[in-house]
């Protein structure tokens, strides 16, 4: 079976980015884990990341239309993005919000995320292992 993961704004510069929240995992190196993990999991994952919210939208809606499974981390667009909301809002299939670190122990801002209210569960906190977890997850919900 298929899955969507989508990664949001600034995930691609994992590894430079603020290490001591992000850690020094490079995007290519948390990719190539997804891929695997995903294997175990039973998926065969498509793994994207963008900095364009049209584009995160447009994929979402690739997911509504194919019925995919979506593990998505919106990055910073959690907190605010409306329309990223309502385009996860209308998919028939799971979708498992994740982040690396944990935004309720951060700054204020980070607390509220407007996708939690769509998703069936959101995993955070563990660094890359929240990916997996997420895909350990979605092998329970689908099967
Ligand atoms: C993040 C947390 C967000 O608050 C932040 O804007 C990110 C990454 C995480 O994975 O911990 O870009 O989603």
């Amino acid at each position: 079976m298929k899955i969507l993961v989508i990664n949001g704004p600034n995930l691609s510069r994992l590894g430079q980015r603020e290490p001591a929240i992000y850690g020094t995992l490079t995007y290519p190196e948390l990719t190539a884990k997804i891929t695997e993990w995903a294997k175990d999991s039973g998926f065969d994952s498509e793994i994207l990341q963008s900095d364009s919210e049209t584009e995160i939208i447009q994929l979402l809606h690739r997911a509504a239309d194919e019925k995919l499974p979506v593990i998505i981390n919106p990055a910073a667009f959690t907190h605010y993005s409306y329309a990223i909301r309502d385009a996860a809002a209308a998919l028939e299939t799971p979708l498992i919000e994740v982040h690396l670190s944990n935004p309720l122990s951060r700054e204020e801002f980070r607390h509220t995320s407007v996708i939690s209210g769509v998703a069936k569960g959101t995993i955070a906190g563990f660094g890359a292992d929240s990916y997996r977890l997420a895909l350990d997850a979605m092998a329970k919900l689908v099967r």
